[in-house]
């Protein structure tokens, strides 16, 4: 089945879908179901530290002066400690260590969440923060924005902290979650690599790759 998404990378109103050649196709590995938790860990790995490639494009940079072995110049730096990137347990931190090899001095924050199986709200369980989050850029990732309400009650959380920025980064995405967590804050930018057709009665996108906490640390 043919994925439907947008072609061009700002869809609409905060959604960025990253199509790059090289995201597209780690995704489809990670999709099949035979592949391995230690594959399917390495291509998150792998496609994560893609992911921020896109996300921080933009990023502010700053002049220092500096010598190379011939001569003084001033060259651009971002200011990496400014970064904090928040995973929501347990499937974010997938996400993290490709981030954070890309940005090694960025800190990190979690945010522990479940869903109720019933309800498919989410119920908080841990919070950690670094600290002075009113200087900070914070990128939320989670592998699945699914229903919705995990994205939500996270970004609740954190807006009461008053960041500098939230955005959003999850490897599939499906328009449920993405009108849901748009209805609540359509300031925070979404990247995704993909928006998939739909969410199931038991809250799982379709076609999506099944259950990504289980498919990373093989509980399933
Ligand atoms: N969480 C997952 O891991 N997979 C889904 O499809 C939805 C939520």
């Amino acid at each position: 089945m043919k994925i439907e998404s947008t072609k061009s990378t700002l869809n609409h109103n905060n959604v960025f879908v990253i199509e790059h050649s090289l995201v597209q196709h780690k995704l489809t590995l990670m999709r099949m179901k035979g592949t391995s938790s230690a594959s399917f860990r390495a291509l998150l790995n792998e496609i994560s530290m893609l992911m921020a490639y896109e996300i921080t494009k933009e990023m502010p940079t700053e002049f220092t002066t500096i010598d190379t072995p011939l001569e003084t110049i001033s060259s651009p730096v971002i200011d990496e400690k400014k970064l904090v990137f928040v995973s929501i347990l347990r499937a974010g931190n997938g996400i993290l260590d490709g981030l954070l090899s890309v940005v090694p001095s960025a800190s990190v924050g979690h945010i522990g969440l479940y869903r109720d199986p019933k309800t498919l709200e989410a119920i908080e369980y841990y919070f950690k923060m670094p600290p002075q989050m009113e200087d900070k850029d914070v990128i939320v990732v989670d592998p699945m924005l699914a229903t919705g309400h995990t994205a939500v009650a996270a970004i609740n959380r954190l807006k009461a902290l008053k960041p500098k920025s939230i955005t959003f980064l999850c490897l599939i995405s499906c328009p449920e979650g993405v009108k849901t967590l748009h209805e609540s804050h359509p300031d925070i930018k979404i990247f995704t690599a993909s928006i998939d057709r739909e969410l199931n009665d038991h809250g799982y996108i379709l076609p999506g790759l099944g259950d990504a906490g289980d498919r990373i640390f093989g509980t399933n």
